[in-house]
Parts: structure tokens; C-alpha cells; sequence
């Protein structure tokens, strides 16, 4: 088979971002904007060459054609070999369970996870390493830099795969796996998790709901809840992965999963619900008519890690991301255990997750995930939560009111202003940041200051240093007030304002988060000047 040389010429917006390239599928389709960045990355990442990639998506516009493409680059770049998902689907915590599985030295995902898919829609692609996390800020920055020069890239004009059948195929000397994206991860499932106890408790008519939101954890879903675990057919609803998730946001939180959110009402509700969003790596978690925040959800987790059978001999020590609640710092006080504050993004666990430094991780934008494998993990997160339920016999809302008993409540919410000018972002950010040394050790509103920074964090492991990675306000009185800029959106800026406030009496822990915070958000509101610069008198999505 001739492979071919084209030639090219550099697109100069290839950056990725908090979790890889994400664009409007419009632009991922001109010229040769695609090729462009994954020769980028077969010229970068060298260990590929010769070597396994790992290859499928969240299935959504635009996937299959991308997936052919990558197919015969990879042909022409010399991989020997690729594994690719059925139809092209892999979920992003599987592929980075088959990652690591079959020892590849990477893997390309095709996903911009939770944002609208569709001709209109978004589109992405994210480079995981050989460890199946995603690529880290070095590996980044050198992709990026290559996509700066390219001038050419290799394919060639062979047959496209047959993607829908299981079963081995050549691309030249390239050997093309096409597995079912299910099996891998599920078994890896099993290994972890006490199913004996779950199916149990399902067998004892406690009534759950997942919905997959028309994206890629509808089969994973089926199989691991109705199939093995005992589930009734019917469970996982919106079950069916669908180009453009069924024209909605596969985002799961209280707005875009109102569906979901309704089933746990009323006498006949739910006792137990939960979503996933468009690649599978984040989860949302509902109790009867009862909410719990990403926060809590790791929190709780790591307080009740030991009734999980991989973890029955303890945790060695938890990571959240820097605007997550302090919730699980508690917890890991208590266990004394290591708790490390990380910046946006999963890849920032890698490391950590590696050195066996940390167990369980997560953030507060829906994602939960540990060790198992190197990326957030939307069922392992429904499964690890049904475990504890099952194991402590108890409903989500006890099992979360007795946590703030016995370790206080963290209120939280986070205000997103979506869609804005970025260069009003660019200069709120820019005034907060000068602003900063005049807020050090005075007060706000009455509240002493404790710290006020630009955060900065450098890795434990490797030394290296992630700068500006939000500005942060912290009170003496545990309370806290976090800017930053989204680093996933596609159009203008989105401001992402973190709201968080202690609460240790019991007695006061029964109020809705936007009441308990009102004052804070008032207080984060004048002081980022956020209506006059943005023009905004509220925000667009409150979780
Ligand atoms: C958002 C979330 C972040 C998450 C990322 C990828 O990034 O805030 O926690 O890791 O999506 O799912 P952001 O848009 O804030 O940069
Ligand atoms: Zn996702």
C-alpha cells in the first residue's frame, strides 16, 4: 500500500486546553485540520512508532470519519498496531483502562466530552499516555509547538475499516484491532467492587436510574447494571449513543439531567440515581430527592473506602483540584492520610496516582475517579457509591447527613458566566490579580483574610510548576472564593466563580447552598465588578 506525503500548512490555534483540542466541529473539518494535529503528535510522541495506540470516542458527530483518518495516518507513520473500539466507541475511563491493559504507549480520544455534539457542535481530541492519563503540560506544550511548523503529514488512499464488526484487519504492515469497548472495562469493574453485595441490595427492590444521556455509557451501563448486576431492563434510560446526544447537552448536573432529577421524586422516586456525561468520565449522584455535590461525593467515598474490596486495607492519600471543596481535607485529617490541592484537570493526578501517593481523586465539575484507572470515571463513581450504600445499609441522605455530622458541612456552588467577552475576562482577572496584595491579611465584608494568591502548584513528583491557575481568596473562618477561566469552552470566555463556606454545626446544615453562601457571593460579586464588566446580572449555570 503507497503511503503519501501531503503537504500542509500550520493552523496557529492547535493549543489544547484543560483536557485536550475542543473546537466547533466546523473547524476540526477544514482543510486538513485534523491531520494536522495528530501528525503533531506522531511526530512528537516517538514511543508510538513501531508501538500500540489505542484509538475510539464518545461516538458524537463527526467521530467515525476521524477515527478512518487517524486510522490511515497511523498506517503510514509506521504503529504496528491499533486498537480500536466497535463503531469506533471507547468511553474515555475505558480507553484508559485499555491503555494500560495492553501495555500501548498512548492512545488518541476523540471527545469534547460534556459540550453539545452535532454538525454545529463541538469536537475534540486528546493524546493519553502511555500510563492511559492524559497527556501532561510538557507533552502538551511539544505538541503544540510542532503543530506551529508542520508542513506535511503521512496517510495514504486504502479502504476505510469495517468498524462495526469485532475483528482483526491490516492497514499495510499495521495490524487494526476492532475490540468490543465494553468487555475490558467491565471486567475491570468486577475486580474492584463488591457485586455480590450490590446485587444484593438491588435484588431487595432499592430502585436506581442511570441515564446516559444519549452518550457513551448507555452500553457500559447496560451491561454492568442490568446485565450483571440485576438491574431491571429499563434502568439506564437514553440508553442509545447518538451523534448529537439527542440534541442535548450530555452534561450531567441538576439543569441539563432534569429528567433524571424528576425520577427521584415523590413516593414512587428513585432511591438511587445517577448520570454520565458525553465520554463517560463524569458522573452526577442523587439520592431520593436528595442532591450530593462532586465535593461531598469524594469526601464520603474516601471516609467509606475501606468497605470497597480493593480498597479494604485503606487509602494511602486523596488529590482534589483547587476550586473543589475542602470537604474530603477533613476526612483525610481524620484518617490521617496525605491530601495534596491540585490545579484544573485530571492530568494533574497522573503523577500522584503513579507514585502511589494517592488513592481517590476528584474535582468539583462531576468527576470522581482513583486509581484504577488515570482518568475520572463516571461508573466507577456510581458503582463505588453503590457499593457503600449496599455496605452500610443505608439511604444516600443518611449516609451524607451523618458525614457533616461528624465532619462538618462544606457549602458550595459555583457560578458560571458563559459565552463572554474575553477580553472584559482577560482584564476582571487581570484587576482581581493586581488587587491581590492589598487583600492579603486585611479583611472583606467582614471576613479576615487568610490567603489571597494566583495559585500556583508545583508537581511533588516531577518538580515541574503550573502557574496562574486561579485566583483564590481564603477566610480565616474556612470560607473561600476562587476565580478562573474556563479552559474547555469554545466560544468567548467563561468565568468560573467557586463559592465555599464551613459549616460544623449540625443544626446548621439543612440550608440551600445559595442561602448559606448569599453573603460570599455578594462579596465575590463586588469585588470582581462582575455585572459591570461583563455585563452579566446573574450567572448562566449555578451547580
Ligand atoms: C472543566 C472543569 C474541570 C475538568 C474539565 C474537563 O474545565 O472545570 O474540572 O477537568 O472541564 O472535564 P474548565 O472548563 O473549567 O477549564
Ligand atoms: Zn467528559
Amino acid at each position: 500500500m503507497p503511503f503519501i506525503t501531503y503537504s500542509t500548512h500550520p493552523f496557529k490555534d492547535q493549543k489544547p486546553g484543560t483536557s485536550g483540542l475542543r473546537k466547533r466541529v466546523e473547524v476540526f473539518r477544514q482543510g486538513h485540520y485534523l491531520h494536522n494535529f495528530v501528525q503533531a503528535v506522531f511526530d512528537t510522541q516517538t514511543e508510538l512508532i513501531g508501538g500500540t495506540l489505542v484509538l475510539g470516542g464518545d461516538g458524537r458527530f463527526f467521530n467515525r470519519e476521524a477515527i478512518q483518518i487517524i486510522l490511515k495516518m497511523a498506517a503510514a507513520n509506521g504503529l504496528a498496531r491499533v486498537l480500536v473500539g466497535q463503531n469506533g466507541l471507547l468511553s474515555t475511563p475505558a480507553a484508559s483502562c485499555v491503555i494500560r491493559k495492553y501495555a500501548a504507549a498512548g492512545g488518541l480520544i476523540l471527545s469534547a466530552s460534556h459540550n453539545p455534539g452535532g454538525p454545529d457542535g463541538d469536537f475534540g481530541i486528546k493524546f493519553n499516555m502511555a500510563n492511559g492519563g492524559p497527556a501532561n503540560e510538557q507533552l502538551t506544550d511539544a505538541i503544540f509547538a510542532r503543530t506551529l511548523e508542520i508542513a506535511d503529514f503521512r496517510s495514504t488512499e486504502g479502504d476505510d475499516i469495517p468498524l462495526d464488526t469485532v475483528g482483526s484487519y491490516q492497514l499495510g504492515d499495521m495490524s487494526v484491532e476492532v475490540i468490543d469497548p465494553v468487555s475490558d472495562y467491565a471486567e475491570l469493574m468486577a475486580g474492584i467492587f463488591d457485586f455480590e453485595a450490590i446485587r444484593g441490595l438491588l435484588a431487595g427492590g432499592f430502585r436506581i436510574r442511570f441515564d446516559a444521556m444519549h452518550a457513551i455509557t448507555g452500553p457500559y451501563a447496560q451491561r454492568i447494571l442490568e446485565q450483571q448486576l440485576g438491574a431491571p431492563a429499563g434502568t439506564v434510560i437514553n440508553a442509545e449513543p447518538k451523534e448529537d446526544f439527542g440534541g442535548h447537552h450530555p452534561d450531567p448536573n441538576l439543569v441539563h439531567a432534569a429528567e433524571l432529577v424528576a425520577m427521584t421524586k415523590g413516593p414512587e422516586g428513585a432511591d438511587f440515581a445517577a448520570a454520565s456525561d458525553g465520554d463517560g468520565d463524569r458522573n452526577m449522584i442523587l439520592g431520593h430527592d436528595f442532591f450530593v455535590t462532586p465535593s461531598d461525593s469524594l469526601a464520603v467515598l474516601a471516609a467509606n473506602a475501606r468497605l470497597i474490596p480493593a480498597h479494604a486495607a485503606g487509602i494511602p492519600g486523596v488529590a482534589r483540584s483547587m476550586p473543589t471543596s475542602q470537604a474530603v481535607d477533613h476526612v483525610a485529617r481524620d484518617l490521617g492520610i496525605e491530601c495534596f490541592e491540585t490545579p484544573t484537570g485530571w492530568k494533574f493526578f497522573g503523577n500522584l496516582l503513579d507514585a502511589g501517593r494517592i488513592a481517590f481523586c476528584g474535582e468539583e465539575s462531576f468527576g470522581t475517579g482513583s486509581d484504577h484507572v488515570r482518568e475520572k470515571d463516571g461508573l466507577w463513581a456510581v458503582l463505588a457509591w453503590l457499593n457503600v450504600i449496599a455496605r452500610r445499609g443505608q439511604s444516600v441522605a443518611d449516609i451524607v447527613t451523618g458525614h457533616w455530622q461528624r465532619y462538618g458541612r462544606n457549602y458550595y456552588s459555583r457560578h458560571d458566566y458563559e459565552g463572554i467577552n474575553s477580553k472584559a475576562a482577560g482584564e476582571l482577572m487581570k484587576t482581581l490579580r493586581d488587587r491581590l496584595p492589598q487583600l492579603q491579611g486585611g479583611s472583606l465584608d467582614g471576613r479576615d483574610v487568610a490567603y489571597a494568591d494566583d495559585f500556583s502548584y508545583t508537581d511533588p513528583i516531577d518538580g515541574s510548576v503550573s502557574e496562574r491557575q486561579g485566583i483564590r481568596i481564603g477566610f480565616a473562618d474556612g470560607s473561600r472564593i476562587v476565580f478562573r477561566l474556563s479552559g474547555t469552552g469554545t466560544v468567548g470566555a467563561t468565568l468560573r466563580v467557586y463559592l465555599e463556606s464551613f459549616q460544623p454545626d449540625p443544626a446548621q446544615q439543612q440550608l440551600d447552598p445559595q442561602v448559606a453562601l448569599a453573603s460570599l457571593i455578594e462579596t465575590a460579586n463586588r469585588l470582581a465588578e462582575i455585572e459591570s464588566r461583563t455585563g452579566r446580572a446573574a450567572p448562566d449555570v449555578i451547580t
